[in-house]
């Protein structure tokens, strides 16, 4: 009964201390005692990620005064979740977090951020403004000057295969929306689409199911660079790769804009990783400064033609409209907030009682 009570009054000891002040911060910001970056990756099996990671490793070494510690969740949301709360355990100086998808984690992004450390989430969003700071390109501005170049290479008219990344995450549904209204007008018809995952593998199987439905197939469009180049083994494969371009985005210069110099990629458009803006606002926090709330990276694309001058800036080539416009994924998305309702009752949280402040 004793060792019962005193447990009672451990669990109670316990529960005070973690529950109630804001978590100790982990350095103080010089080369013996540096503060901690805690990096979230959603999952490294990519290159783009593991290049993210890469720029973020290289930028922190420029500063003595902060470490990076990286934390993979292997393409897992719920282990992504966990490794959110470890940060936070642990209480890094800054956290960082590029998301697997949208919904399932904006609620440990913002029980960090009440919990008074500076987030900053990476390339996909989440949902709300509980977050102090998000660095990434405009997917709607890439996938819509996707879509006008890809009006400008086959004079607007032709069938397209688009394979779609995880449509669970922003970039997916923004490189969608912005694609739809890149073609809006012209005769270019999307007759086969499918969530790739940003997966390869998953690209290639289900490009072998459009070219084994459809005949006349002009035009792949993978979200992703992956995507693109499982689609041309598909139709390589298939001895069908001649009849048709492919075009992909993230550009990663052993990546896609390789497979543009080797001619298996007719274009592939730029997705800066933002690992190097990330540790150099994270500096900037961590000196007391004030970070903006959206850090919107600029984007090129490479062809034939430009990829020896190393590409274009979207703006540069007339694809995109008004240089300095509003990001336009800043809006309120409906499919993505359902989704995020819907993942939400799956995983047993109401997201709607989120405090906001
Ligand atoms: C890597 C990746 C990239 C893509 C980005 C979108 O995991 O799929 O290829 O551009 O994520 O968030």
């Amino acid at each position: 009964m004793k060792s019962f009570r005193s447990a009672i009054l451990l669990a109670l000891l316990v529960g005070l201390c973690i529950g109630g002040a804001a978590p100790a911060r982990a350095g103080s910001g010089t080369p013996e005692d540096p503060w901690i970056i805690g990096m979230s990756q959603c999952n490294l099996a990519e290159p783009w990620r593991a290049q993210m990671n890469k720029d973020i490793a290289d930028a922190a070494a420029a500063h003595p005064e902060v470490r990076a510690i990286f934390k993979d969740a292997q393409n897992d949301t719920l282990v992504q979740r966990q490794h959110i709360e470890e940060f936070v355990n642990q209480g890094v100086d800054v956290l960082l977090v590029s998301p697997k998808e949208a919904v399932p984690l904006t609620e440990p992004v913002a029980r960090a951020y009440q919990a008074g450390i500076p987030v900053m989430v990476l390339d996909r969003r989440i949902m709300g403004d509980q977050y102090t700071t998000f660095i990434g390109a405009d997917n709607k501005l890439i996938g819509q000057a996707v879509g006008r170049w890809i009006a400008r290479q086959t004079g607007g008219t032709g069938n397209i295969v688009e394979l779609k990344g995880l449509m669970t995450s922003t970039p997916g549904q923004d490189r969608h929306s912005g694609f739809l209204k890149g073609i809006e007008g012209t005769d270019l018809k999307v007759i086969f689409e499918a969530d790739m995952e940003w997966l390869e593998p998953k690209a290639r199987q289900e490009m072998e199911s459009a070219l084994a439905r459809f005949p006349d197939i002009d035009v792949v469009y993978g979200h992703n660079d992956p995507a693109a180049h499982g689609a041309y083994l598909a139709a390589r494969a298939a001895g069908r790769a001649d009849e048709m371009i492919f075009v992909g985005i993230d550009a990663l210069p052993h990546e896609g804009k390789r497979y543009v110099e080797e001619g298996i990629l007719d274009a592939s458009f730029e997705y800066p990783t933002g690992g190097r803006e990330a540790v150099a606002t994270a500096v900037e926090i961590l000196l007391g400064k004030e970070a903006p709330k959206e850090i919107v990276l600029p984007s090129r694309f490479f062809t034939a033609d430009n990829v020896k001058d190393n590409g274009l800036w979207l703006e540069e080539a007339g694809l995109i409209d008004m240089p300095g416009e509003e990001p336009s994924n800043l809006e309120p998305n409906q499919p993505v907030i359902e989704e995020r309702l819907r993942i939400g009752e799956e995983v047993g949280e109401d997201i709607k009682e989120l405090p906001t402040d």
